[in-house]
């Protein structure tokens, strides 16, 4: 795994964000995937700067999200369609985007028509990701195996408990998501993960320098032969490095 251990948020946001412009220009008709939360807003930032400087161009680029808050619709402001258009995808000419349907009941066809999607698309070229506190990358909450392909999560206490700030109330908040699996995730090519802060730092040196687990669903990431971790020193602070 390649680390880049950047000094503050804003660093390690324009070191993400020069990776994910490489792999555009390297490859003008990419698949990204994306991911949503708060670690990836200054990615996102810096990306849309570029694209209205004229450096970037996302007019073949296509996208396919990890996740998205099952019962919640499109123009909900917390569903992960809303976040994705707020912060990317209304300010930059990307030429297609995709997210699973959170307001489709029937999970199982659901799941299996984005996997499908994902999979007609040739797959996913790199894929960005964030940490849970618990550990979890997408919605993969810590369980006994590591899920496969897209599904339907019932999501963990913590992570309720730790998405309620951005609803009016915890009552809000949904209590299942649809997610790429552990598999749908290890099938990108590449991997980068952007962490950030003091909050994360034990989450990091138990999933990257501890036992592979599906207790902590982004150590399976150590098996992974392209990945490489930004982040703050903050979220470094407790792996031996
Ligand atoms: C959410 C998302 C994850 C994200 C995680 C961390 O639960 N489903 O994809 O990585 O939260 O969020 P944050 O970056 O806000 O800490």
């Amino acid at each position: 795994m390649k680390i880049y251990k950047e000094k503050d948020y804003e660093a390690l946001s324009q070191k993400a964000a020069s990776i994910i412009a490489s792999q555009v220009i390297l490859k003008p008709e990419c698949v990204l995937g994306l991911a949503t939360g708060s670690s990836p807003v200054g990615t996102y930032r810096q990306l849309v700067e570029w694209y209205k400087k004229g450096i970037l161009d996302f007019s073949q680029v296509t996208s396919v999200n990890l996740d998205e808050y099952k019962g919640l619709p499109k123009e909900n402001d917390q569903s992960y369609y809303y976040f994705m258009h707020d912060h990317l995808f209304d300010h930059v000419n990307i030429k297609a985007s995709y997210l699973p349907d959170g307001t489709k009941e029937d999970s199982d066809s659901e799941c299996t028509r984005y996997e499908e999607q994902i999979r007609s698309l040739g797959g996913v070229d790199l894929q960005l990701l964030g940490l849970g506190h618990n550990g979890h990358i997408g919605f993969n909450e810590p369980a006994d195996i590591f899920p496969d392909i897209t599904h339907c999560v019932d999501l963990q206490e913590s992570t309720i408990q730790a998405n309620k700030r951005f609803f009016d109330s915890i009552d809000d908040v949904p209590r299942q998501a649809y997610t790429m699996g552990i598999g749908t995730i290890m099938r990108a090519k590449k991997i980068l993960l952007v962490v950030n802060g003091e909050g994360k730092a034990d989450t990091v040196r138990n999933a990257f320098f501890g036992p592979v687990t599906p207790q902590v669903p982004a150590s399976i990431l150590q098996f992974h032969p392209d990945v490489t971790l930004v982040a703050d020193e903050a979220a470094l602070s407790k792996c031996p490095l």
